[in-house]
């Protein structure tokens, strides 16, 4: 593609709404025996419009393929195997040299307004990885490369426009960013003490898509948004403690580092702690510009049915659900497949905002002597 072609077909924001949500690819990482799982990925992509393909998880790993350390540190098969998993997507994305992916797990559920959700989410990343307008590399973030003795974060608003508009990517320029932590099971802000990253937020104000506060499942993350920010905020920044790598996007740059520290370098932990490790530039590994997201974008489908089916690395069998359920996403693609499939635009909203009190209040006319 000749540059200008590139900065075309990237440079739009309109492009995030395109069928792979502005990345070259989407993958999906599954077992093939879980034909569950394709079925119902098959739906969801078809009924969001994107394009995905799939890469077969892996069955078996021969002891002699797997890296330094990964012998001695008791990491179980199961979790070797999700580990290989993710290591081929990121040999394929290298191999076949594409310039942005975005990887799913095949269990993955979002909302059926990811498309909006993605382009308000790339004018985030902008401010955060793009230059200053007017500047080649001057940063918004004043704690950037890594903030100074007793500064602390500062908020910035997604509608801020002072950034210069990325060319190859709609959220930001290929060689700003290495991942982008979309589903995870929990986060923290970056702080202060981390002492090796940058502090800046951006905020996504009044984000209708945003369950209320009494329904954001925090998980295995801090309450820093709960606590910190108001109803309906969803708030960009760098990933710092992150678990589970439901759902990410990566650079070819990206993936060179993440298949090389845990592919070759180093197996030290699970894959998905070995990520985090890697974002936040810990456990003797190269720290990499990961940005994330609170709620995240990409989160875990608990089907109805038997809880056996929920992973092929740890037991959760045992009980059996009668509704499906996705954390902190309103209107999940999954949970909709019935409305979808008849036409209606009356989704199921999995968290309603509880009524107002005191609305008719507010409501009163004024009177005109006001
Ligand atoms: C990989 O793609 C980049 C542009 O994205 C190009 O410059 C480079 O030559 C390509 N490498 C190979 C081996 O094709
Ligand atoms: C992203 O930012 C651009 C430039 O400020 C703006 O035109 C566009 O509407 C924004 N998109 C979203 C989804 O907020
Ligand atoms: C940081 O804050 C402490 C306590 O307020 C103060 O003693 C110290 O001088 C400050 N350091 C800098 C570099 O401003
Ligand atoms: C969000 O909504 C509240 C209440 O309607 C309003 O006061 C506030 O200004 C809005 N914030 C932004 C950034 O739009
Ligand atoms: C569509 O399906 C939903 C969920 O089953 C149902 O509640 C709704 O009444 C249906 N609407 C129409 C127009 O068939």
């Amino acid at each position: 593609m000749s540059a200008a072609t590139e900065a075309r077909h990237f440079g739009a924001t309109t492009v995030v709404s395109d069928e792979t949500l502005g990345f070259q690819m989407i993958f999906v990482i599954g077992l093939t025996s879980r034909s569950d799982r394709r079925d119902s990925m098959a739906l969801a992509a078809a009924f969001t419009g994107l394009d995905i393909e799939y890469i077969d998880g892996a069955t078996s790993i021969d002891d002699k393929a797997i890296p330094p350390e990964g012998l001695q540190n008791n990491v179980n098969r199961g979790s070797l195997l999700g580990w290989r998993a993710h290591m081929n997507v990121l040999r394929t994305i290298v191999e076949r040299n594409i310039t942005s992916a975005l990887v799913m797990e095949d269990d993955v559920d979002w909302d059926i307004r990811i498309k909006s959700q993605m382009a308000t989410f790339a004018n985030a990343s902008r401010l955060i990885v793009q230059p200053v307008k007017g500047t080649l590399d001057r940063h918004l973030d004043p704690t950037f490369p890594v903030p100074m003795e007793n500064q602390t974060f500062q908020d910035f608003h997604v509608d801020d426009d002072l950034t210069s508009p990325p060319t190859t990517s709609p959220y930001g320029d290929l060689d700003r960013w290495d991942l982008l932590w979309l589903g995870h099971c929990g986060t923290r802000f970056p702080w202060p003490s981390d002492g090796n990253a940058p502090l800046g937020r951006v905020v996504i104000a009044n984000d209708t898509t945003v369950p209320e506060k009494q329904h954001v499942n925090q998980e295995l993350g801090s309450s820093e948004l709960i606590l910190e920010y108001p109803e309906h905020t969803r708030v960009v920044a760098r990933a710092r403690v992150n678990s589970c790598t439901l759902a990410y996007g990566i650079t070819q740059a990206g993936a060179r580092r993440f298949l090389y520290e845990l592919g070759i370098h180093k197996l030290t932990n699970t894959c998905d702690m070995m990520f985090r490790f890697v974002c936040d530039g810990v456990d003797g590994r190269q720290l990499a510009t990961c940005l994330t997201v609170q709620p995240q974008l990409f989160q875990h489908h608990r089907p109805a049915g038997s809880t056996a089916g929920y992973s092929d690395i740890n037991d959760h069998s045992g009980e059996y659900h009668d509704k499906g359920s996705t954390a902190n996403v309103r209107w999940s693609v999954r949970l909709n497949f019935p409305v979808l499939l008849n036409g209606s635009t009356e989704y199921i909203d999995q968290f309603p905002d509880a009524p107002p009190v005191g609305r008719e209040a507010l409501e009163m006319p004024q009177s005109p002597l006001d």
